[in-house]
């Protein structure tokens, strides 16, 4: 077992990461001290496959369990899936010193971690991420949210879990789709700040899936403990965090123009990555090869690096409209060279002629 710590000060807790760790959640539980019972808050894809493992070892480990299935997919972010949460936590009786524990990927990490952040005015969680973007990303640095009719994650909290477990092994059943989706930030975490990442990815991509799943610890305790060094210095993103949004400003315009139908977030970031370096590149922010370097790691990972077909105005608007959402002014993630980045004060026009670029 490897484990990372995430150094908050008091609230200070471990990821921890083994091959099969999810079978022995109960024991790891038990150790946080002071739970009468753990509300398992899942998904109908997740739950054939992983709940009676994780509620079988709370209860050998003396926790009453409660636990329930949600509908897979984005939609299930919502207000009122949390409202309905909410009613399965009274009727469960879950009191302040229990704890919530998300089982699953993203949406579920997200919705459960709102609803410890919440519930009696928040309680303990505890995450076990089963996709790879959950591992490497959303179970690790406490943001928690819903989706809102007029955005997603727009409403939300910062609650950090009392513990992360992350078990490589439910990567054997991932579907192909989240395994890329993945992947897209992993590749991330090596451009923006490990340079060792990014090279162990190149050495083993061309053996395809099986290559990086050879590697897949050293992948996991990489991006967590990258993660962790940033969420220390930078807990509530209003600074250094914001490099974790590196390829994120067209990522999401691309989505946003798809209707979220499209390419996943992670496939979405890959392409902004890529044009987002081609550009920083041409006017000699960024030490020239890197994006020919980054489209090769890409193409070997089966990443889409070109843009999809979307008018660029409409890209442009999106970008806008997200930056008028949600920030006074747009900060872009440029690579100085793989390994190395900062943040630039830009505006949307950054990205103007990228149709070309790509
Ligand atoms: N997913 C980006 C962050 O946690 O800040």
């Amino acid at each position: 077992m490897q484990t990372v710590t995430v150094p908050l000060g008091e609230r200070s807790y471990d990821v921890r990461i083994g091959k099969g760790i999810l079978s022995r959640t109960g024991q790891h539980a038990a150790a946080l001290g002071g739970a009468r019972a753990a509300a398992v808050i899942t998904d109908d894809q997740v739950a054939p496959l992983y709940l009676q493992t994780v509620t079988g070892s709370l209860q050998a480990a003396g926790l009453q369990t409660f636990s329930r299935v949600l509908p897979h997919g984005e939609q299930t972010k919502s207000l009122s899936s949390l409202s309905s949460l909410y009613a399965f936590l009274a009727e469960s009786g879950i009191q302040r010193s229990d704890l919530i524990i998300a089982l699953g990927g993203g949406v579920i990490g997200d919705l459960a971690g709102f609803a410890a952040a919440t519930w009696l005015r928040g309680i303990r969680l505890i995450q076990l991420p089963t996709s790879l973007l959950a591992q490497v990303d959303s179970s690790v640095g406490g943001k928690v949210a819903v989706d809102m009719p007029f955005g997603k994650n727009m409403v939300g909290a910062f609650h950090q879990p009392s513990l992360v477990l992350c078990d490589p092994t439910v990567l054997d059943t991932l579907p192909e789709t989240f395994w890329r989706d993945g992947l897209g930030e992993v590749v991330k975490y090596g451009c923006i700040m490990d340079e060792p990442l990014f090279s162990l990815l190149e050495e083993q991509a061309a053996s395809g899936r099986p290559g990086i799943m050879q590697v897949m610890d050293t992948v996991l305790s990489s991006c967590i403990q990258d993660k962790a060094d940033v969420v220390a210095r930078d807990e509530h993103d209003t600074g250094l965090r914001m490099i974790l949004n590196f390829g994120h400003t067209l990522g999401h315009a691309i989505e946003t123009c798809q209707h979220y139908e499209g390419l996943t977030h992670g496939c979405a970031v890959a392409v902004g990555m890529q044009i987002i370096t081609e550009l920083s590149e041409a006017r000699s922010l960024t030490e020239p090869g890197t994006a020919a370097r980054l489209r090769r790691l890409l193409e070997q990972l089966s990443l889409p690096h070109t843009l999809p077909p979307i008018q660029e105005s409409l890209l442009l608007q999106a970008m806008q409209m997200d930056k008028k959402n949600l920030n006074a002014s747009l900060h872009l993630v440029i690579l100085e060279r793989i390994g190395t980045s900062h943040l630039l004060h830009s505006d949307p026009g950054f990205f103007a002629g990228m149709t070309q670029a790509s």
